[in-house]
């Protein structure tokens, strides 16, 4: 078995070694958002020279460790990296240039807030060929709720702005919203949907600990939708979106065919990604080891560990078998493709009956929550549904 699993990992090699994916994370935003518990701070000013020099010394670091890399894909997330200096996102996207061997098609997104896109024409001059904006709502009254900053005109020109620069961007919108109907959401979403190029990212709003949303829900001034009208609020939002050429390619993400974002694809993949900067996480294969890496969290501090060591990780561990096994399945059920089983066991050393409950996987199988053959294991439309559950009774 371990010879057939060596050998089935050279299908998934290029002449330089496993493809890559870079996250390089930006953690400052204008205003706090109530709900977001992303790693985001709000800063009187920020050290562009600093933490644009600091995000290129760690990268450097990470590169000389990884060695000549197949790089394809470039994500700038946040935060708002629509704050950034157009200057140091060139700098990087240079130096990535020159410790990797960029795919000819390499895929460079930058997400962008409505109330800082003055500068996206910099960012596409210096390398940005996709554009994510976070607009959330077409709604003034849940923009408000929301605590936005920015109006719906306001969000909507970004987005017109954004569409002129670039021949790929994608939206963000959260729904699921306290007293939000299914009539309501199907307009707001049949709006959003004229207005959409190719990909759309449409997340229903959770409540994360120790935000403000979370306060006020625990106080019950918080009302969400409850189970069923969640599920009626996805299921409407599938249908309008597959009604207008968008396709679920993932739980919460929908495009075009063709039109995925290859970044978060090699997340859900369970492809070997990079993170640099404050909180990044990375799962990169070091001397034919798959590591887990982790940077420091808060800017400043992260800053003045890379200024002293040339990088910012506070941890930096090889990855064991059975949790390679339960990563690639919590990733690879939220697609809808599923989870290619060649890929599985070339990437975990372990076959999926070794790696989960035969007894339950068929339970599974029976109630109609996953299809599983030979080649793929794929969550169906029910399993999506309830895709908490459905983890939690397959990966433990
Ligand atoms: C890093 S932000 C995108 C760019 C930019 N920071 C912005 O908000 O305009 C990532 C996205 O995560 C989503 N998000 C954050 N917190 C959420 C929550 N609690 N529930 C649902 N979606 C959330 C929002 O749609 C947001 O646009
Ligand atoms: S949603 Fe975006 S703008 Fe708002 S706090 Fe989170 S990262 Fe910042």
């Amino acid at each position: 078995m371990l010879n057939e699993i060596d050998n089935l990992k050279d299908r998934f090699r290029t002449d330089t070694g496993p493809g890559l994916a870079l996250y390089i994370h930006w953690p400052f935003c204008l205003a706090k958002c109530p709900y977001c518990d992303f790693n985001s701070h709000v800063r009187e000013r920020i050290d562009q020279v600093r933490f644009g020099s600091a995000l290129r010394r760690e990268l450097a670091a990470e590169a000389a460790r990884l060695g000549t890399r197949r790089l394809t894909s470039v994500f700038f997330g946040g935060g708002t990296p629509s704050l950034m200096d157009p200057s140091a996102v060139a700098a990087i996207l240079g130096d990535a240039a020159r410790h990797f061997d960029v795919a000819d098609d390499l895929e460079v997104t930058l997400e962008a807030n409505p109330t800082s896109i003055g500068r996206l024409a910099d960012y596409r001059a210096a390398g940005v060929n996709r554009v994510s904006i976070g607009i959330q709502s077409l709604d003034e009254a849940a923009l408000r709720t929301l605590g936005r900053q920015h109006s719906a005109a306001e969000a909507v020109a970004a987005l017109a702005l954004a569409r002129r620069l670039f021949s790929r961007v994608s939206f963000d919108l959260i729904y699921a919203r306290p007293g939000q109907d299914l009539v309501s959401w199907r307009a707001e979403l049949r709006a959003a949907l004229a207005i959409a190029a190719d990909h759309l990212s449409l997340y229903q709003l959770t409540i994360e600990p120790a935000t403000p949303y979370e306060a006020l829900h625990r106080q019950g001034r918080l009302v969400l939708p409850g189970a069923d009208t969640a599920t009626a609020l996805y299921e409407a939002t599938e249908e309008e979106c597959a009604r207008a050429g968008l396709l679920a390619y993932e739980i919460s993400n929908y495009a075009r065919p063709g039109e995925e974002s290859r970044h978060n694809l090699a997340y859900w993949r369970y492809r070997d990604y990079a993170g640099i900067g404050p909180g990044a996480h990375g799962r990169v294969t070091v001397d034919g080891t798959l590591r887990a890496t982790r940077r420091h969290r808060a800017p400043e501090p992260w800053a003045e560990r890379v200024e002293q060591s040339g990088h910012g990780t506070t941890s930096d561990e090889p990855i064991a078998a059975a949790d390679r096994a339960r990563e690639a399945l919590l990733m690879g059920l939220r697609l809808a493709e599923g989870i290619d089983l060649v890929w599985f066991a070339a990437r975990t050393g372990q076959t999926l009956a070794q790696s989960v409950d035969a007894g339950i996987l068929a339970q599974c199988v029976e109630a109609g929550y996953l299809t599983a053959t030979p080649e793929r294991l794929i969550a169906t439309r029910e399993g999506g549904i309830r895709l908490d559950s459905l983890l939690g009774a397959l990966a433990t």
